[in-house]
């Protein structure tokens, strides 16, 4: 993947509740994106439907994405997903750390876990990372600061460097409270600061980051150009065809 082009991943989440509608939205939103553009486009819907969506995108520039991985690859694991598994069905990335499994209980050392797994195995991880809030001594930018170094424990520079960071700032999933693309380009360069400190300026540089959390049609051009960042992961808006296109088109 070209560090330059913006990635734009819809985080189906728990959507939709059958087979056929989930069918339909695969369709449609490959039929959006048959042809390459100047973005690379990826969807990530439940594990229950990557198979049927992995053949409605194949004609399409579209990836498969997947929401969680487990940390175990086979055996007595009930109710887990492999990497194995996820690559068997053409899953190009992972989504890891999302706020919303953080909150089931994941934790940093699973993150880590994760991600190694992912690389190791030739998935792109979309690690996530965020606040549940902002407060106005910037204790956020320090617990943002732990993630990272988290990640940095394990990560040598040229795997972060084939890893994904999501930024999504936990109070803007889903409230239709988005972050300014001020708010954007400050935690662009506290990311960067930050993996300039646990690595070094180019590895910094080269790492993909992403910004999530109640990006839509509207902000989706403002958020690209003045935040800084390299793309976004999507939830709601990705559920709507037209809208997603028109956030990737925002990027393009
Ligand atoms: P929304 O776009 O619905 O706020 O969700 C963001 C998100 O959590 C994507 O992973």
């Amino acid at each position: 993947m070209k560090k330059t082009v913006p990635l734009v991943v819809g985080n189906w989440k728990l959507n939709p509740v059958t087979m056929s509608d989930a069918s339909d939205l695969a369709q449609a939103t490959a039929r959006k994106h048959r042809k390459t553009s100047d973005a690379y486009v990826a969807i990530a819907p439940p594990a229950t439907y990557l198979a049927e969506a992995g053949k409605k995108i194949c004609k399409s520039t579209v990836s498969l994405a997947a929401q969680d991985v487990s940390v175990n690859n086979m055996g007595a694991h009930t109710g887990e997903v492999s990497i194995m598994q996820l690559r068997d069905l053409g899953v190009e990335f992972v989504i890891i750390g999302h706020s919303e499994r953080r909150a089931a209980g994941e934790t940093n050392e699973e993150v880590q876990k994760k991600t190694l797994i992912a690389l190791k195995h030739r998935l792109v991880p979309i690690v996530c990372i965020g606040e549940r809030e902002r407060d106005d001594q910037g204790n956020f930018f320090t617990f943002i600061e732990k993630q990272l170094r988290s990640l940095g424990k394990v990560l040598t520079s040229a795997q972060i460097k084939k890893a994904v960071i999501a930024y999504e700032p936990i109070w803007a999933i889903g409230t239709g409270d988005t972050a300014t693309a001020d708010d954007v380009k400050e935690m662009q360069l506290f990311i960067e600061s930050v993996l300039t400190k646990i690595y070094d300026r180019p590895t910094a540089k080269s790492v993909r980051l992403l910004y999530g959390g109640s990006v839509k049609p509207g902000n989706a051009a403002i958020l690209h150009t003045e935040g800084g960042m390299k793309g976004f992961l999507v939830g709601g808006a990705s559920l709507k065809v037209d809208d997603f296109a028109a956030i990737v088109k925002a990027v393009s």
